[in-house]
């Protein structure tokens, strides 16, 4: 048996090129070791009041699309949607009898829309149990997340042991959050990539607009014989992702003085856009088989929904309902 890992994603936004090198690239390389569950976390998105259904309906296919672009292998990795697994919202009920709404407060998604007065639904207190069902059901190991998610998945484990504790069985394994928060990628500004600070590349957005973006990147002022400190240049960051093959090259230009900043981001450009061909190719021609990726959806979700099935019947069965 392989360890689990398991990974949702909001349908709320699409994908930028941090959340391919913090996240989906490892997914990727991680899904012959790992039994991977990748889901589309479609009931969460329910708690950002904004959310349409044609946007959360849009954006499953958009993400599903993505993770098969970039290399998810549907016959290793389980991809599939959240609501597919009506048994999450099942065990989310049950859970919500374990946890108190003090406990709840504490929590930094609720804490944070309150301090911002935003409004704030049931969805949004509670989203943490949702989310401890998501890990809970499958056995995770694994649970790669962002700092920000860090605290839901220790909530997770709470509920593990209180549950394991109030019904004197180990019905659940408790999970471990990995951070993979190391190398944050910077959007162009230079603040970190992130959809809320409006500073992402999306991988898949339309190259006029990538090319824009690019050539907006923060630089300072040095001209083009000036010697310049690759570390201190966000372009040169993103010349490490995308410009590999000529690093080397790259390096003792900017150390040596000889190259611009306009020159960087030309080839830059011709870099990224090369380096994300293959994954975009493949994207645009996904993106039009909506009848595939709903059939890929419905057969992890069924996969899924197995193991949640053999999951639950233990569960109803050690609280007594059965
Ligand atoms: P988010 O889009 O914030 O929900 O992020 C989903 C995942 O993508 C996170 O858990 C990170 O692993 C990764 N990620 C997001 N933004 C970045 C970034 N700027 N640099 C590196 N990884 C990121
Ligand atoms: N809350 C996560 C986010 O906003 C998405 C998510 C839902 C998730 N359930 C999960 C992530 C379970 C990891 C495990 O990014």
């Amino acid at each position: 048996m392989k360890p689990i890992l398991l990974s949702g994603i909001k349908p709320t936004a699409r994908v930028h090129i941090g959340n391919y090198f913090g996240a989906m690239k490892r997914f990727v390389e991680m899904q012959s070791e790992f039994q991977n569950f990748n889901f589309i976390a479609d009931y969460h998105a329910l708690n950002q009041m904004l959310a349409t259904p044609q946007e959360i309906k849009q954006l499953t296919l958009e993400l599903t699309a993505a993770y098969l672009a970039v290399g998810l292998d549907p016959k290793k990795t389980i991809l599939f949607r959240q609501s597919d697994v009506p048994e999450v919202t099942e065990l989310n009920w049950i859970f919500n009898s374990l946890i108190t709404p003090s406990y709840l407060q504490s929590a930094h998604a609720y804490k944070d829309a309150v301090a911002k007065k935003k409004d704030v639904n049931m969805g949004l207190f509670c989203y943490p149990v949702l989310m401890a069902a998501d890990i809970l059901m499958y056995d995770s190991n694994v649970v790669p997340v962002g700092k920000d998610q860090q605290q839901h998945v220790e909530i997770a484990c709470d509920l593990a042991k209180k549950f394991n504790h109030v019904y004197k069985k180990e019905v659940f394994k408790l999970p471990k959050a990995v951070i993979w928060e190391g190398e944050s990628l910077p959007g162009f500004d230079g603040e970190k990539m992130s959809k809320s600070k409006g500073n992402v590349i999306e991988l898949f957005e339309a190259e006029e607009s990538i090319k824009k973006k690019v050539m907006s990147i923060k630089t300072d002022s040095k001209g083009v014989q000036d010697k310049k400190d690759p570390e201190a240049d966000l372009i040169f960051a993103y010349h490490k992702l995308f410009s590999a093959q000529m690093i080397d090259e790259l390096r003792s230009r900017y150390e040596n003085g000889g190259i611009g900043y306009k020159e960087s981001k030309d080839i830059l450009f011709a870099n990224m856009m090369a380096y994300l061909k293959p994954m975009r190719d493949k994207y645009f021609k996904l993106i039009k088989d909506e009848k595939y990726l709903n059939k890929v959806l419905a057969d992890g979700g069924k996969r899924a929904r197995k193991v949640a099935e053999a999951k639950m019947t233990a569960v109803r069965k050690v609280i007594g309902v059965r």
